[in-house]
């Protein structure tokens, strides 16, 4: 755990005061603070223990604005001090299976269940099994959002944006799918207060 440069947010005052915000303060990013919203992004929940989730982080106003440019010209890619793109790579997962199991299982648990994960995969083409993995990685950008703004620090997440162009930008294989590009720093302006459905909308009671 690094020390963190403001006052920490509990998890309910984080998720009342996360609000999509598109202009930034622009000064650069804390870079202990950035590791520190990664490693507790990271420590995210997912299927197996796939971890499916990597990042590509942007500091680099040049490649922001050519990310910018891919996504339809949203401002805020270039605004915001770092730019997180969130992607799954089920590939990689694949090619170093052994990585996400417990070392205390011992060496025949894993080898063993390495083989029973490998081969529970091999029905499904690069393009099924990518979806799968892309659906772990958004468990891990709902922890994004929480765990920047309980740092202080603001995002908005954003799927506007044209997959391979940002592909080819940050140099991700093709096989890589964009889980959200996730514009980050401290608010400017004070985005729009939650508009969301009451609970007797979304909640069947048994
Ligand atoms: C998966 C996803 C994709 C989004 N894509 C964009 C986007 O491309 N551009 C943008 O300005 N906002 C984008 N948003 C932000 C939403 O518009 C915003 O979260 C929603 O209106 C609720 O507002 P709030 O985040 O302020 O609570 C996206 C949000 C999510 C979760």
């Amino acid at each position: 755990m690094t020390t963190v440069t403001s006052r920490v947010l509990d998890t309910r005052e984080a998720i009342e005061t996360r609000r999509s915000i598109r202009k930034f303060v622009q000064e650069p990013l804390n870079q202990d603070d950035l590791r520190e919203i990664l490693r507790l992004t990271s420590l995210a929940p997912s299927a197996n223990n796939v971890q499916t989730w990597r990042f590509a982080v942007v500091q680099n106003k040049d490649l922001q604005e050519k990310l910018q440019e891919a996504a339809y010209n949203q401002g805020q890619v270039s605004n915001a001090p770092a730019v997180i793109v969130l992607y799954s790579d089920m590939e990689d997962v694949l090619s170093n299976v052994h990585d996400i199991f417990h070392p205390g299982m011992g060496e025949e648990q894993i080898k063993e269940r390495a083989e029973r994960f490998r081969a529970s995969f091999e029905g499904q083409s690069v393009e099924e099994r990518g979806a799968w993995a892309n659906a772990q990685a958004n468990i891990a950008l709902g922890y994004l959002l929480i765990a920047a703004r309980s740092l202080g620090y603001d995002t908005v997440p954003m799927l506007g944006f044209d997959p391979q162009k940002v592909r080819d930008l940050l140099g991700l294989p093709a096989h890589a799918h964009i889980t959200a590009m996730v514009p980050v720093g401290k608010r400017a302006e004070e985005g729009f207060p939650h508009h969301r459905h009451g609970l007797d909308r979304l909640v069947r009671w048994y």
